[in-house]
């Protein structure tokens, strides 16, 4: 199991916004996040990326495990992040030129020459289906791609860095159809090689390209299961619900 979540209680400040949550995310399937609005989806995310904690006021309990290690017993906190790559909703291009952002983060672990930051940069751009797009133009401002493009800038950008993990917090929210089945395609490809959860707000992205799913409400996991058969035989009332649109 790629991560193992156990017992995991967060609070920010007095408010307990994860509570005890359970749950296992596999290699080499991606796995949807659901839920209301303020459930936690984010704070999820951002507890298994080890970036929750730049919050004032957060505490946590409880463990995550990466390949059987708690990450937060690990002194390494940067590297528990690059492991643990995160995509945010909103497509982050830095003022940079387009090669420079996908390599922003590999040029500062581990001392790469040129020549392997060249081969990072066209490797990276390849697997995030960017590279016939832009290869003619690498040194161009990345502030002149469309929103797609730019997001999946940014996954190649979180792909440099080797990462174990992808988190992506509502990658598509933001992008028009066409961009969201390029994006939905690429995270099948990435799905072979590594482990995805996908948090979206899109059930039919979810019933689209997730092998499991898992529906949170108030911080806390109320469902999961199998995408076919969460979504055609929930057993939870809330779960199904939050999937006829009653509740959201
Ligand atoms: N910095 C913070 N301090 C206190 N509460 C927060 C903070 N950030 C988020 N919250 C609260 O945590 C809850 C979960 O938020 P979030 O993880 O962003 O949910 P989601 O991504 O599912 O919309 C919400 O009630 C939100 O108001
Ligand atoms: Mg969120």
């Amino acid at each position: 199991m790629a991560v193992c979540i156990n017992n995991l209680n967060v609070w920010l400040g007095s408010a307990q916004i994860l509570k005890d949550i359970n749950l296992q995310f596999k290699k080499q399937r991606i796995t949807a996040i659901v839920g209301p609005s303020g459930c936690g989806k984010t704070t999820l995310l951002r507890s298994i990326n080890r970036t929750a904690e730049l919050e004032e006021g957060f505490r946590c309990s409880g463990k995550i495990l990466l390949n059987g290690k708690n990450i937060y017993q690990s002194r390494d906190v940067s590297g528990i992040r690059r492991k643990m790559g995160l995509v945010l909703q909103t497509p982050v291009a830095l003022p940079l030129s387009i090669k420079e952002n996908v390599i922003f983060g590999a040029r500062y672990c581990r001392g790469k020459n040129k020549q392997e930051l060249d081969e990072i940069n066209e490797r990276c751009l390849k697997q995030a289906g960017l590279w016939e797009e832009v290869k003619n133009k690498l040194n161009k401002p990345a502030a002149e791609l469309s929103g797609g493009q730019k997001q999946r800038l940014s996954i190649a950008r979180v792909l440099a860095v080797e990462p174990e993990v992808l988190l992506l917090d509502e990658p598509c929210s933001s992008l028009d159809p066409a961009s969201t089945k390029v994006i939905e395609e690429l995270l099948i490809q990435l799905s072979r090689q590594l482990t995805v959860v996908l948090v979206t707000h899109n059930l039919f992205q979810a019933q689209r390209v997730a092998h499991d799913t898992i529906f949170m409400m108030e911080g806390t996991v109320v469902e999961r299961g199998p995408t076919g058969v969460m979504f055609s035989n929930p057993q939870k009332q809330e779960t199904r619900a939050f999937f006829s649109g009653l509740i959201w």
